[in-house]
């Protein structure tokens, strides 16, 4: 399987945490507040799994899914020697090509969908949505999309680019505007249950979307 995060992948982390002081972490998990013990929980393109081990303490049944073996193998070198309630289940693998549909409480897609094309990410979407059980939720933590006036678009905007062109360049990431999921999420027939948002350089940069599947 072809490794594009290889490069990028170990600095991954360090540069979310330079580029955003901290508020990406903070976003990754702030909708950890509803995991319950014993939750089944799958995070989609997981990477280094801030997200995923922060939900495996809480005592969920946690599941990741990379395409990125070098992404992976940082995270097993982060839970080494920890015990969890459930171990952390470690797949390999495209997403979309994982089909344990109708099985999970929660499927975390966290500065994940933002790698695809725009046509790509309906579909992605609706895959990570069957993946959820009947009653259960999607949680998408990513950019949000820039809001207020035109200048705190345009700076919003200038922002979420400079990262862009980063993945792009390293990742081979999509070039492509902040992506409008609550919309699409909706489309999707998905609810709305919770947002939150996380500030920095005085305006809202990052959301975490809480969607049940009906
Ligand atoms: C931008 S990184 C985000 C990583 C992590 N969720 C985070 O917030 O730090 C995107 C991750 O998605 C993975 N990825 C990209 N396409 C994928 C696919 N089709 N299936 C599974 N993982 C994929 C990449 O390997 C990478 O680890």
């Amino acid at each position: 399987m072809n490794d594009k995060y290889k490069i990028i992948g170990p600095l991954y982390d360090f540069l979310a945490m330079i580029f955003s002081a901290g508020q990406i972490d903070k976003c990754k998990t702030a909708m950890h507040g509803y995991i319950k013990p014993d939750d089944k929980v799958l995070f989609a393109g997981v990477g280094q799994g801030i997200d995923a081990i922060g939900a495996a303490e809480l005592g969920a049944e946690v599941t990741v899914v990379d395409l990125s073996e070098s992404m992976l193998n940082i995270l097993d070198k982060r839970t080494r020697g920890r015990y969890f309630t459930h171990p952390i289940r470690r797949v390999h693998q495209d997403i979309l090509k994982f089909d344990e549909y109708h099985q999970y409480d929660v499927v975390y897609a966290n500065f994940f969908l933002n790698v695809f094309e725009k046509n790509m990410v309906t579909k992605v979407l609706e895959h990570l949505s069957k993946l959820a059980k009947k009653g259960g939720h999607v949680v998408v933590g990513d950019f949000s999309l820039p809001s207020g006036g035109p200048v705190s678009k345009l700076f919003q905007n200038i922002y979420w680019y400079i990262a862009d062109i980063i993945f792009v360049v390293m990742a081979k990431n999509a070039f492509h505007p902040v992506y409008d999921y609550q919309t699409q999420m909706k489309q999707l027939g998905l609810e709305i249950t919770d947002v939150k948002y996380l500030q920095f350089l005085f305006d809202d940069r990052y959301y975490s979307i809480r969607a049940q599947k009906g």
